[in-house]
């Protein structure tokens, strides 16, 4: 398959039969490789209700006749905006054309708006399973223990994992997540954005190559790799 960095924490993921893009932020994100009416996508993964994840997802979901799928209360709040929704909630898993998909554990928050600010529910991540590979897509999360039954449950190909410190784990409790996720292969994400979460993604590399078994492939927005 190929898996195409868009920028910030949005990935396009393509087989010959499938086509899913995950937290579409294009049209606000100041990495954007795409504009979301470029966007030709089945299935529309969505991590938790922030707008630099939930994004673009309602139009891009129009424009394709394509299927959001999140959490329950995420898809909700597309629902009612028109777009095709499927709800899912942490630990539950669904076949999407050529790949299942299971919803993992996220520590972090989940809301839209701010007059008032309306909660979209817990945040997830995916573990998604097609053509004979896994992947983990950490989404925004700070560290937690539980990775570690991530890992010895289902061996991860590669782990896409937020680096970016502040708003989810920094460099230091990454390379602890690599630790027990024991992912062969990893791509961070969720950094260099904004000023915010400034990281530099090759130290992140040189020490993770150096204390685990894992590589680490740094893409730039708009790279692709092949699984
Ligand atoms: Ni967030
Ligand atoms: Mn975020």
């Amino acid at each position: 398959m190929q898996i195409t960095f868009l920028g910030h924490a949005c990935f396009y993921l393509k087989t010959p039969q499938t086509k899913i893009i995950i937290d579409p932020y294009l049209s606000e994100n100041p990495q954007a490789a795409a504009k979301p009416e470029e966007i030709d996508s089945d299935w529309i993964l969505v991590t938790h209700g922030h707008q630099d994840h939930l994004g673009d997802a309602v139009g891009i979901a129009k424009q394709n006749n394509a299927t959001i799928v999140t959490i329950t209360e995420v898809a909700r709040y597309c629902a009612v905006r028109g777009a095709k929704a499927h709800a899912m909630y942490i630990g539950g898993k669904h076949q999407f054309g050529d790949f299942t998909v299971k919803l993992t554990n996220a520590l972090h928050g989940s809301s839209i708006g701010t007059n008032p600010v309306e909660y979209l529910g817990q945040p997830c991540g995916f573990l998604l399973f097609g053509e004979g590979k896994t992947i983990y897509y950490a989404g925004d999360t700070g560290l937690f223990g539980d990775m570690e039954l991530i890992g010895r449950l289902h061996p991860v190909d590669l782990a896409i994992l937020p680096i970016g410190d502040n708003f989810t784990m920094g460099p230091e409790d990454a390379l602890e997540a690599v630790k027990m996720l024991k992912p062969a292969q990893v791509v961070p994400m969720h950094y260099n954005t904004w000023d915010i979460i400034s990281q530099d993604p090759q130290a992140f590399k040189a020490v993770v190559e150096k204390e685990t078994g894992a590589l680490v492939t740094i893409l730039k927005p708009g790279a692709t790799l092949e699984l």
